[in-house]
């Protein structure tokens, strides 16, 4: 497996807190004021992105299969495009990216077995560093109550095995030399935000 230097990816189940995490990171890392960074998110807000984002509001019925290509049709975008994750971290960017590949193997090897997501995102390189917020599903999905309206993995018995997979995926990260870090997400978003900042700061960007 590749790697693809100073990219840091945060994973984990619905209501895990990833997307409020990169936000408070890109804070951090904004007053730091050094290194550059881009941070960015998976689906994308591309036109496959949105198309993705629309199944998932069960907007649209599109089979399990097929959204797996389309995840990794997004995903192939996201890192080739122009203005990609492969373009900023050329420039000497740190990428900071909410959900990638691993999301895949975790939420479509559920769906539609293994084979399919590993073949479509086996050509994706991995990421430096890997964080991935553990949170107990009940614990989780009542954080989540109040939204409005529930994804079509928002329920107990999915979540239930998304954290199982995720937790039997991170070994073979790590032996692909990718710096895998867990960090307990039932913490608060103040501690959890500390953590990660103890994570990213030592990336080797952060000494060039
Ligand atoms: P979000 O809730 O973090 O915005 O992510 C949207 C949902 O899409 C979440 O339930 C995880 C799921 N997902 C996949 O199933 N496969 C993927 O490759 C990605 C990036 C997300």
């Amino acid at each position: 497996m590749d790697i693809i230097s100073n990219f840091a990816v945060f994973e984990g189940g619905d209501g895990s807190g990833t997307t409020t995490q990169l936000a408070i990171l890109s804070e951090r890392l904004k007053k730091a004021k050094k290194p550059a960074f881009f941070s960015t998110f998976e689906p994308t807000e591309g036109q496959i992105g949105k198309l993705i984002r629309r199944a998932l509001k069960n907007e649209i019925t599109i089979k399990p299969e097929t959204l797996a290509f389309l995840f990794a049709a997004d995903r192939n975008e996201h890192l080739h495009g122009e203005n990609g994750i492969l373009a900023h971290a050329a420039r000497g960017e740190l990428v900071v990216c909410d959900r990638y590949a691993m999301s895949s193997l975790v939420y479509q090897g559920i769906e539609c077995g293994d084979e399919l997501p590993l073949s479509l995102n086996s050509r994706f390189p991995a990421p430096e560093t890997l964080i991935f917020l553990d949170i107990d599903p009940e614990i989780a999905l009542a954080r989540m109550k109040n939204r409005t309206s529930r994804e079509i993995y928002e329920y107990r018995e999915f979540q239930s095995k998304v954290r199982e997979k995720y937790i039997s995926l991170l070994e073979k990260y790590r032996s692909a030399g990718v710096r895998v870090e867990t960090i307990d997400a039932s913490k608060s978003v103040q501690e959890i935000g500390d953590q990660v900042w103890s994570i990213i700061s030592q990336m080797p960007i952060f000494n060039t």
